[in-house]
């Protein structure tokens, strides 16, 4: 009987129709059922063949079927092209279930975190959190801060000059003190991290392009073991409680004192290692009591109030934290670098 031929092709091209894995099998399938020469359209030719009575009952069936062929075909090409399955050119398709969520979202860089956490520390004792500019004046990077242009710690913290304009690229965050006290004068409390700049014959340990964090205080009668205490404070929340800080004499033109700050190795804790270099310490801040020209700089009378500034090298923490041995590391652009934080 045609009736019973149509159902069972029916069954059987539902069957195949399901099972097809890319685009080129269900077409070749569709030209198989119901191309010009498929199965399917033989049988509807013979349909004319039958005698009267049968005719219209065959003929709807088959149309039937070729329906429900027709309409499978097209879910399956549907539900086969979302998946991204068997476009004809099979080395171009894209998978766009796949996300890519992870890799855009990005992460922090080392001196950022570093940066993050001592924000979080002084924060914490009061301190403002301030930004300054990068491409700086002569007076502020230098002369305010003691140092005039005959002065040899010039060149010490050489630098990329504007020509013809008193501007250069700052070589330490220093010059937030003046423009600070101006800005707000006394008392106040303010750390500044920051990128600075020196023109260095770049090698493992020198870079162009280093980040420092600057803080500072003036108050009444702000004396040496404040300095101490909130250097204290800061090198424990860093590295642990049984952290200690060693401070030694140090010149830098805009404190007086002025000291190298130094905590126990946070890796050996004081026995010495490969971070330390041997010694027990590593050397992370300058520091001192801010200098009463500066202090008058900034407007402020240092008969009638006293100050302390402290600078960390950001980087330096970063390198020391992560065991980077390679300060060139950082403006390399390498991915690969940048990816292991
Ligand atoms: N600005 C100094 C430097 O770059 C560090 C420092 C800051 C020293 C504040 C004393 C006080 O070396």
């Amino acid at each position: 009987m045609l009736q019973d031929q149509l159902q069972q092709l029916k069954i059987r091209a539902l069957e195949e129709i399901r099972k097809a894995s890319d685009q080129n099998q269900l077409r070749d399938l569709e030209i198989k059922y119901l191309g010009r020469k498929g199965e399917l359209t033989k049988i509807l030719r013979t349909v004319g063949e039958l005698p009267e009575a049968e005719r219209g009952p065959a003929g709807n069936l088959a149309n039937q079927v070729k329906q429900v062929l027709a309409s499978e075909i097209g879910r399956v090409k549907k539900s086969l092209g979302e998946k991204g399955g068997g476009i004809a050119d099979e080395k171009e398709w894209i998978d766009i279930t796949v996300s890519k969520m992870k890799d855009s979202l990005g992460h922090l860089n080392p001196v950022s975190k570093v940066q993050y956490e001592l924000e979080d520390i002084f924060s914490s004792m009061g301190f403002m959190v301030l930004d300054g500019p990068e491409l700086e004046s002569e007076y502020y990077n230098f002369e305010a801060l003691n140092i005039p242009s005959w002065h040899p710690a010039r060149d010490m913290q050489d630098t990329f000059y504007v020509e013809g304009e008193k501007l250069l690229m700052r070589t330490q965050t220093s010059p937030m003190q003046v423009r600070t006290m101006e800005k707000y004068g006394a008392p106040l409390r303010a750390v500044v991290p920051g990128r600075c700049f020196r023109n260095e014959a770049t090698d493992a340990r020198h870079e162009h392009t280093f980040y420092q964090l600057e803080g500072f205080m003036v108050d009444k009668n702000v004396s040496f073991s404040n300095l101490k205490a909130i250097l204290e404070v800061t090198a424990q929340k860093l590295y642990g409680k049984d952290t200690r800080v060693r401070l030694r004499p140090k010149y830098f033109p805009f404190v007086e004192p002025g000291v190298n700050g130094e905590v126990t190795c946070f890796l050996c804790h004081g026995k010495g290692c490969r971070v330390c270099k041997k010694t027990g310490w590593l050397e992370i801040f300058g520091a001192g009591l801010i200098h009463p020209s500066v202090l008058k700089a900034g407007g402020i009378n240092p008969e009638k109030w006293s100050g302390l500034a402290f600078g960390f090298g950001l980087t330096r923490l970063a390198m020391l934290k992560y065991g980077i041995d390679d300060v060139r590391l950082f403006c390399g652009g390498d991915l690969r670098f940048l990816n292991q934080f």
